[in-house]
């Protein structure tokens, strides 16, 4: 016994020499194996274990283990220090070389003109509201007061949801999930919500089956605004709109509003814009918005007494004022990622 014993406090010290002396993170993994391996001097010892007569062995047992743990211990050290040594080290700084420059990164042009919209908007008490982009029919057309014989119903206008045929309303009408063909939707939502008065702008992403050309493309931005309170009227509407083009387009800008018909509004108009820009570029008046009184209708859709409430309501593209602001005449560039074409703005 005693001179296993021996042996055995000559391999730990052993080991441990070894485990000191290793160079490097992979030398010292050699060590551990060839201690502490399956097929390690440690196992090899405890092999010797049935040879020995059975009151000899819980002394050489708890010797091995004695052995095998300080063996482990000091592993676990020297692999801690080479790991944090790694850390300190690293690449060397080499101050001949030239330096590498950084591009700064810039929000996209339309992001940018949302930030200014929201933030004319917020000037004139409007806050900010969000909704989402897959939208049911309902929110999409009928509490807009959008019939369902309405051609923007139509499959070839809107991109409906496979699947989302059978879905059901309420009142067990079709109630399809579609992407959003406007933000007006967020106008339901945000009353379904809050009591008025309201005043918000919500910008979003809209999508219609539009053929891609200069002025279409299948997905857009708009952002709509919705008034609501006492006594709001067509005034109001026009001298907030004409405020807020001259705000976004420079004083120069003309608007005029023209006599049209939506659903969720009555009476409706559309909104042409004029501005030194689209003069310079030889056009006259340009279609920017829809707007008008939000119709009686949509109030009883999310409980708001008509009588006591009017508001106007109007919904912009996002494109078409980057369009006139920048003087760019394609859509698709906006959506092509060219940092060429980003970068300028
Ligand atoms: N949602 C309409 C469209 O996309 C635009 C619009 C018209 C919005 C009149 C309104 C409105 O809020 O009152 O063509």
């Amino acid at each position: 016994m005693s001179d296993l014993r021996q042996q055995l406090e000559k391999l730990r010290d052993d080991g441990l020499a070894e485990i000191a002396a290793a160079a490097d993170a992979a030398a010292l993994d050699a060590v551990r194996v060839k201690y502490l391996g399956r097929k390690g001097a440690v196992q090899a010892a405890f092999e010797k274990l049935p040879t020995l007569p059975k009151e000899e062995r819980p002394a050489f047992g708890a010797l091995a283990n004695q052995a095998r743990e300080a063996l482990a211990a000091a592993l676990n050290d020297r692999k801690t220090a080479f790991e944090a040594g790694a850390r300190k080290s690293g690449p060397k700084l080499d101050l001949t070389l030239p330096g590498r420059g950084t591009t700064v990164g810039r929000p996209h042009p339309i992001t940018q003109i949302i930030d200014e919209v929201v933030h004319i908007f917020g000037r004139m008490g409007f806050a900010v509201a969000d909704g989402p982009d897959i939208e049911t029919e309902y929110y999409n057309f009928d509490a807009l007061n959008t019939p369902a014989e309405h051609p923007a119903r139509d499959i070839q206008d809107t991109f409906y949801l496979e699947g989302s045929g059978k879905r059901q309303g309420a009142s067990g009408q079709s109630n399809r999930l579609l992407l959003r063909t406007h933000t007006s939707p967020v106008q339901v939502h945000v009353m379904e919500k809050q009591p008025p008065p309201v005043r918000v702008v919500v910008p979003g992403r809209c999508y219609r089956r539009d053929e891609i050309d200069a002025t279409h493309h299948v997905n857009f931005h708009q952002f709509e605004g919705l008034y609501v309170d006492r006594n709001v009227s067509v005034a109001n509407l026009k001298g907030d709109c004409e405020f807020f083009f001259k705000q976004l387009l420079g004083p120069e800008t003309r608007v005029r509003f023209r006599p049209h018909f939506f659903p969720f509004t009555e009476p409706s108009f559309e909104i042409d814009l004029n501005s030194p820009m689209l003069r310079s570029r030889g056009k006259e008046w340009l279609e920017i918005a829809g707007c008008g009184m939000v119709n009686p209708r949509v109030f009883e859709y999310v409980g708001y007494d008509p009588e006591q409430w009017t508001g106007y309501a109007f919904g912009m593209g996002v494109e078409r004022i980057a369009m006139v602001l920048y003087g760019i005449d394609d859509i698709r560039l906006f959506y092509e990622n060219d940092l060429r074409f980003l970068r300028q703005f």
